[in-house]
């Protein structure tokens, strides 16, 4: 028996990329699943129904339960009604998996509003939206899983403003329904994932890659470390009765492995009797917060983790080994 047996998903975006791996990798575990996708070119436009109902089609061929959706996650009625449509067809919703998104790079000096507008409504809104609905299913349920896609360039990418504050958006969302969610036995956890797909091509090292090689990063991708199929595993983790005790986390997904980011910790911090006045500061700051300040990772964070010092690394068997950052607390 599969470990989502009897359960029921929706996975948004789920006709390409890494969203397709995951509603396969749901049906594969027993899961039923709506797989939605808008069919949009990486920049929103456009609609097709070709990508959901082609994923839904290798499910069934395999065995497996799913029907397509092809509303956007953008839009509330049709978000909403994504989420309904589990319910309406098998009579609850388990697993919701926001993955829905498109790109519309550019430097904040030269971002128009319809770029910023366009980025946080699939993401930001998008994510909401079908949250939204799925906690109220939930609440009633009291059982569910709710697991978002947010991405490194949250931690400070600096070509991608709106991108980067709606992927951080999605953090603060998780945690917000994370803990509102808790007592309902519904977690609501976050995935920076990764791997090649049409999203990196579109990158200036993805069309560097394919000048060298004559083929993009997707096209070189699966069985290896780059594959977008690699974030799966970690989502039906996720969504299984396993994970019962993880909720408000952020994984990071990188190659074949895993990361757990740190919960947001303070790390120093002044204290007066008073309100101080900002001559003060200026002489007290540097002396305390600084200097030895540390600029946000962007999206180099976690890439350097394999070369730390192999002291760090434990072997666990089976090929794993396991990292623990050496301060951390307990
Ligand atoms: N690929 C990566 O390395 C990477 C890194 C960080 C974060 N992410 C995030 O992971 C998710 C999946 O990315 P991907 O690389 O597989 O991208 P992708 O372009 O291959 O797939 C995204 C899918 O979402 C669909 N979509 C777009 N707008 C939609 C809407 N309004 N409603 C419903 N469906 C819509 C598209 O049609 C597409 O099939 C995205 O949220 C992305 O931001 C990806």
């Amino acid at each position: 028996m599969g470990m989502l047996e009897g359960k029921t998903a929706v996975v948004t975006g789920a006709g390409r990329g890494i969203g397709r791996g995951i509603a396969l990798a749901l049906a594969k575990a027993g899961a039923k699943v709506v797989v939605n996708d808008l069919g949009t070119g990486l920049d929103g436009e456009g609609v097709a129904t070709g990508p959901a109902a082609k994923v839904v089609e290798e499910i069934v061929k395999v065995g497996g339960t799913a029907v397509p959706n092809y509303g956007s996650v953008a839009d509330y009625k049709q978000a909403t009604e994504m989420v309904e449509q589990a319910v309406k067809t098998w009579g609850r919703i388990d697993i919701l998996v926001n993955v829905a998104g498109i790109l519309r790079d550019r430097m904040i000096f030269n971002m128009s509003k319809e770029e910023w507008d366009a980025v946080l409504a699939v993401h930001l809104d998008g994510t909401f939206f079908c949250t939204r609905a799925a906690s109220i299913a939930m609440r009633e349920q009291k059982a569910g899983r709710i697991i978002s896609m947010s991405s490194v360039s949250a931690l400070g990418s600096p070509g991608q403003p709106n991108y980067g504050a709606a992927k951080a958006g999605i953090i603060g969302l998780t945690w917000s329904t994370a803990n509102a969610m808790a007592k309902y036995n519904v977690t609501a956890n976050a995935i920076m994932p990764s791997g090649a797909t049409r999203m990196i091509d579109s990158t200036p090292r993805g069309k560097k890659i394919f000048d060298e090689t004559g083929k993009w990063p997707s096209e070189q991708a699966i069985g290896t470390e780059r594959d977008p199929d690699n974030v799966a595993p970690l989502v039906v983790f996720l969504a299984s009765d396993a994970a019962a005790h993880v909720n408000g986390q952020v994984f990071h997904s990188f190659g074949y492995g895993y990361t757990l980011l740190a919960q947001p910790q303070p790390i120093r911090r002044i204290d007066a009797d008073r309100r101080l006045d900002p001559e003060e500061l200026v002489k007290l700051l540097p002396e305390t917060f600084g200097p030895g300040l540390h600029e946000p990772p962007g999206t180099l964070f976690g890439k350097n983790l394999p070369e730390r010092s192999k002291d760090e690394w434990k072997e666990v068997g089976r090929g794993v080994r396991f990292w623990q950052w050496p301060r951390e607390e307990r």
